[in-house]
């Protein structure tokens, strides 16, 4: 039997809470204190996410970055290299530097608590930012890309093979299997072998993602 005694008691409680309005908001895409462009820092600077969002493959967690990674090229007041210096966008940025308050990110993503999820399990097994993010490197504006709802991702578990990739390109947005002259079809199928994927029945069971 699927999931025991744990996820069996788990059930109601999950049932109460379940129904989460937010959880299939395709294209929610909140305002942001700061006019940030992936577009522009991703997409035509080149920068990696990782740079930014440095626990995203050693931790649950993928961090937003403290105000400290911008200052890196948009320091206030003569204290550093200053890209665009008087840009009254980035006043907001200067302003964080100078007081240490954080500035106040609005969350894109918020699955509910009863739900595990886990970036660097992912990660590191070869699926890719944009499978779940979509062209974030396309955005100026950070949008949800996918329902992040259970049926999604128990679809992607039941046979992950369709998306897995190498793990040098986990975070490159425009990478086909056909880059590397192959098919994700037989690419998938050696990568599963190779990471070592769990079954499905271990990938699909409850308490995979009720903890
Ligand atoms: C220069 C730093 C920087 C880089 C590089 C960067 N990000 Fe971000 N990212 C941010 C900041 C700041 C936020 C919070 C503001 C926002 O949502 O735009 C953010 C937010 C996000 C969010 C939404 C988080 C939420 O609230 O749910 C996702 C998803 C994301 N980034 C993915 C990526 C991906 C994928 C890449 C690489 C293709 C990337 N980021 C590269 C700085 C960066
Ligand atoms: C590696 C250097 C670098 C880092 C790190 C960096 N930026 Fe930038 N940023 C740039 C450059 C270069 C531009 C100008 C791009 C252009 O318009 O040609 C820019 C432009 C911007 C703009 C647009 C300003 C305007 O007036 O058009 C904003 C806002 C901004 N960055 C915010 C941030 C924030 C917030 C962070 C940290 C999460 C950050 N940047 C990190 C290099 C950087
Ligand atoms: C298998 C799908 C999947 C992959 C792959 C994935 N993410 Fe996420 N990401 C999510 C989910 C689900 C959330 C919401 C987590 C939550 O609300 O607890 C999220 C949230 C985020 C956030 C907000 C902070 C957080 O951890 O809640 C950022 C930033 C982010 N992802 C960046 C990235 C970057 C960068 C990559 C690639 C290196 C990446 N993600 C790969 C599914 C994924
Ligand atoms: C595109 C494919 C894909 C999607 C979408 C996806 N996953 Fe996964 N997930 C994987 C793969 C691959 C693994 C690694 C399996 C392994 O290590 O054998 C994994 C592993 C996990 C693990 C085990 C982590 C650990 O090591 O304990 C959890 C928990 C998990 N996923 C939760 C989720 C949740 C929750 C969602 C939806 C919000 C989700 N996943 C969406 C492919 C996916
Ligand atoms: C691969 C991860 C994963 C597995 C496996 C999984 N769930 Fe879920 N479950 C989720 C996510 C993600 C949500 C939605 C969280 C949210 O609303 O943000 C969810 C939501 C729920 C809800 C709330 C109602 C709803 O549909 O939103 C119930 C009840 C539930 N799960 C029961 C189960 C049961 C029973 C099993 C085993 C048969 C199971 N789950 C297996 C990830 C998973």
């Amino acid at each position: 039997m699927i999931g025991g005694i744990g996820a069996a008691a788990y059930l109601p409680v999950l049932l109460v809470l379940g129904f989460s309005p937010r959880t299939t908001d395709i294209g929610y895409q909140p305002r942001q204190p700061v006019e940030f462009s992936h577009a522009v820092h991703v997409g035509q600077l080149g920068m990696d996410c990782r740079s930014c969002h440095t626990t995203v493959d050693k931790a649950a967690f993928a961090a937003i970055p403290p105000t400290q990674s911008c200052t890196n090229c948009h320091a206030p007041g003569g204290e550093g290299p200053s890209i665009l210096a008087d840009s009254r966008e980035l006043e907001p940025v200067h302003e964080s530097a100078s007081t240490g308050e954080p500035i106040d990110w609005v969350k894109v993503h918020d699955m509910a608590g009863f739900a595990y999820f886990d970036h660097a399990a992912h990660v590191n097994k070869g699926i890719g930012c944009v499978t779940c993010h979509g062209r974030v490197d396309r955005m100026d504006v950070v949008y949800q890309a996918e329902t992040m709802s259970m049926a999604w991702c128990i679809e992607c578990h039941r046979d992950p093979s369709q998306h897995l990739r190498p793990l040098d390109r986990v975070t490159d947005m425009a990478w086909t299997p056909e880059d590397d002259g192959t098919t994700q079809e037989a690419l998938g199928r050696k990568l599963m072998e190779q990471y070592n994927i769990q079954d499905s029945q271990y990938m699909t069971n409850c308490s995979l993602c009720h903890r």
